[in-house]
């Protein structure tokens, strides 16, 4: 195995303007990308953290780089991706954004805005296009056919391992300090968790990719 594996791990929500003080965005934390980071950081030195707006303080020893948008996201991850090697998309990336962003304050007295959506990059399928070397984790956060979804996107995605959670459930996942997922693999069985602190996930999750990791 390679002395220091590259880990880039993507985190928190990202925001979309409508006008400058109004945005599109979503309910992640990033709680669950910040403890990956940690967990990360616990067996390398090489861990890049990419995160949207959260509240959280970045774990010590990471390299931190902070971003808004989901295109800002894409253009940093990109730029990381030849030099990593092991992918963690646990970003809630927006998959659209306003076509146009209102460069001053839309008034209501001016009526109802019109907000055309447009899609925004899905910055993990082009990296499973990209992927050399790399190996490729994802994350779904569904409400319906969970694991049925979760699998897709693996395969659509040309993913490693995706960490499917349910999100219509109370006490897991958004916002909350615990989880409950299935980790779906492209050479394995799926692997059901107990509802566990996000950390113990986090662990998992890194120790289900050094396992992974080709031996030249
Ligand atoms: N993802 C991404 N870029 C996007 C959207 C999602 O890289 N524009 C990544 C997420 O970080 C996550 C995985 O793709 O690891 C799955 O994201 P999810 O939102 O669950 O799925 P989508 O493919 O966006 O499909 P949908 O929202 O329709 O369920």
């Amino acid at each position: 195995m390679k002395k220091h594996l590259r880990f880039l791990i993507t985190a928190g929500p990202t925001r979309e303007a409508i006008d400058p003080v109004r945005f599109i965005s979503n309910r992640s934390s990033g709680k669950m990308g910040y403890t990956l980071a940690a967990a990360a950081r616990r067996v390398s030195p090489r861990v890049t953290l990419v995160s949207g707006p959260t509240c959280l303080k970045p774990p010590r020893g990471v390299k931190f780089i902070g971003v808004v948008t989901a295109t800002e996201m894409a253009r940093a991850v990109f730029a990381q991706f030849p030099k990593t090697d092991v992918v963690i998309m646990a970003a809630a990336v927006a998959d659209f954004r306003p076509k146009y962003a209102a460069t001053r304050k839309l008034k209501k007295e001016r009526g109802m805005p019109r907000i055309v959506l447009t899609p925004t990059v899905d910055i993990l399928r082009e990296l499973g296009r990209r992927k050399k070397q790399q190996l490729l984790i994802g994350f779904a956060a569904e409400t319906d056919s969970v694991e049925a979804n979760a699998v897709k996107k693996l395969r659509a995605k040309r993913l490693d391992m995706i960490v499917a959670n349910d999100v219509s459930r109370r006490g897991i996942g958004f916002g909350s300090d615990t989880n409950q997922v299935t980790l779906h693999f492209s050479d394995a069985p799926p692997e059901k968790t107990a509802r566990l602190p996000k950390s113990a996930i986090a662990r998992l999750v890194i120790r289900r990719c050094l396992e992974r990791i080709k031996t030249p």
